[in-house]
């Protein structure tokens, strides 16, 4: 057979491929952007900020919209109504992940992550030790880690207003340590931090879509290091490497301690202590993939959420001077909030809520894979499909949101002040969805919420003074990385008063 000829069969047999699929149990795909031939919406589909273009098409064509991506099927759910309808109603079909070869089976991130683990009974067994070490009930025993943590960012931002950013970014990730190890990391160039974050990077390079073929076509895995254009397998073993360095190094710190009688109280302690000397190899598995998926999934999203907090405060002094006329109220001058306030402080807690509403962070949560062919809505789903949650639309809807691109926290509140039962949630989205929901909300959650409280106590988040003498007008700009964040922005961090300076000074004595 001739080049043309061959070519023209393989078109004729995707087509077909392809039209046979809606043809399946008589039913059409969702409606969805027109494609071309064969390569279908791959060139619709932005490289960044996916949710925004999501968002439109949403608005021309529903809120399940169907993309083909080179014969990859995307379904995309832009409403609370259409996540329930995969994610909780068929909970069995759509809680499993897409395969992922470069990062989850050369570079072995799927050995060790959970949440890019297949639905099945591997998923099952450490997302149940999960939700043992996260679960609501729990959290209270956290409390000193957050407020160790929190008090030392205070004192940081008092000798170093300026590194707001790196402050934050760095209490997050001392946070997830210090509970899933007992590290006590230092505040500079820590050595843990370093080992994690430099497996984040690789992580988020070898999961950028379209970067390797061998995504596209999985037998190439099986192509040796050595041969010329097999570049990726070289890269794969480095960063394999950087992995196993994520997942032995702190928890050679607890086993150590351990064996000289000296552990810090950590989630990793606390699990080796408890098991027989027979499961000690497989317990030592399971507190590294829980370490490794805790530090990946709860260090990047936390930080982004209170760099959010940073910049909804810059940008909205109006809410600033509420919050903390509330804190000066409940709280007083002469203590720290603490969790026992919390109850008291329903603008506080609005913030909380507003902050995960106005600029999700994993605006697109993860995407989740269809296990089998299914029908919802009387529309076809093929298996294999990936299914994404519009966090972004959902979250953004102006009918349950009224002005959804302003910061509003007294949203969820009623007119006297509580908070109103009557407002969605936004953790309906912002944590994901179904069977797969985020097992560290509650974690985060409080550990938000102690950092709000004690941020706006103690200082004031204020633009800059441009050359004119008029404050510097500061926008929403977001950069997209691994999660959603804001661009960089200068903003000038003040202690509120004399007291707040001494109350922040003896934090030190806390530990
Ligand atoms: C503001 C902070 C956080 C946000 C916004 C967030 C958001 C999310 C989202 C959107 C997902 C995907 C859910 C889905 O597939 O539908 C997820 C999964 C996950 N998150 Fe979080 N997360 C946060 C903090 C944390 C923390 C602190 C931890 C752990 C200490 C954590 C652990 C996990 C794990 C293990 C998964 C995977 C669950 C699975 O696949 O079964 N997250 N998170």
């Amino acid at each position: 057979m001739t080049v043309l000829p061959a070519l023209a069969v393989a078109v004729l047999v995707t087509v077909w491929v392809l039209s046979s699929r809606t043809r399946r149990r008589g039913l059409p795909l969702p409606p969805g952007p027109k494609g071309l031939p064969l390569i279908g919406n791959l060139l619709d589909f932005p490289a960044t900020f996916q949710w925004l273009a999501f968002d439109k098409w949403h608005k021309q064509y529903g809120d399940i919209v169907y993309l083909n991506l080179a014969g990859q099927s995307v379904v995309v759910l832009g409403s609370p109504e259409a996540a329930s309808a995969f994610f909780d109603k068929k909970s069995a079909v759509y809680s499993d992940r897409p395969r992922m070869v470069m990062l989850n089976e050369l570079v072995g991130w799927g050995e060790f992550n959970i949440a890019s683990f297949r639905y099945g009974n591997a998923w099952r067994e450490l997302r149940r030790v999960f939700h043992q070490q996260y679960h609501s009930g729990v959290i209270p025993q956290y409390y000193p880690i957050f407020l160790r943590h929190t008090y030392r960012l205070l004192r940081n931002l008092l000798t170093e207003p300026n590194e707001l950013d790196q402050h934050l970014l760095h209490t997050a990730s001392a946070i997830i340590l210090d509970t899933m190890y007992g590290i006590d990391v230092v505040d500079r160039d820590d050595p843990y931090v370093t080992i994690a974050d430099k497996a984040m990077e690789a992580v988020v390079e070898s999961a950028t879509p379209g970067s390797f073929l061998v995504d596209s076509f999985p037998a190439l895995k099986h192509v040796p290091s050595w041969l010329p254009g097999a570049e990726f397998q070289r890269k794969a073993l480095q960063w394999k490497a950087l992995m196993q360095d994520m997942h032995n190094k702190p928890f050679e710190v607890v086993k150590n301690a351990m064996q000289r009688g000296r552990v810090a109280p950590s989630i990793a302690a606390t699990m080796l202590q408890e098991v027989s000397s027979d499961q000690v190899q497989r317990r030592e598995y399971v507190i590294k993939a829980v370490g490794a998926t805790s530090y990946a999934a709860g260090s990047d999203t936390s930080a982004a959420t209170t760099q959010v907090f940073a910049l909804a405060m810059a940008m909205y002094p109006e809410v600033q001077a509420r919050a903390q006329a509330e804190l000066d109220a409940i709280v007083g001058p002469d203590r720290l909030a603490d969790f026992d306030d919390r109850p008291n402080l329903p603008y506080v807690n609005a913030i909380v809520l507003e902050l995960s509403r106005w600029l999700p962070v994993v605006p697109l949560a993860v995407p989740h894979a269809a296990s089998s062919d299914d029908e919802v809505g009387g529309y076809f789903i093929p298996k294999g499909t990936i299914i994404l949650g519009n966090t972004w639309s959902i979250l953004r809807d102006p009918v349950r949101y009224p002005d959804p691109d302003q910061f509003k926290p007294e949203r969820f509140l009623t007119k006297d002040g509580r908070l109103a039962d009557d407002v969605q949630d936004p953790s309906v989205a912002a944590f994901g969805y179904g069977r797969r929901i985020c097992p560290g909300r509650h974690f985060s959650d409080s550990s938000i919420y102690l950092l709000v409280a004690c941020m706006l106590a103690m200082f004031s988040i204020s633009p800059p003074i441009g050359e004119d003498g008029a404050p510097v007008k500061i926008t929403a700009e977001m950069s997209a990385g691994s999660v959603l964040r804001p661009a960089h922005f200068d903003c000038i961090v003040k202690p509120r008063s004399d007291a707040a300076i001494d109350l922040i000074n003896k934090t030190a004595a806390f530990q």
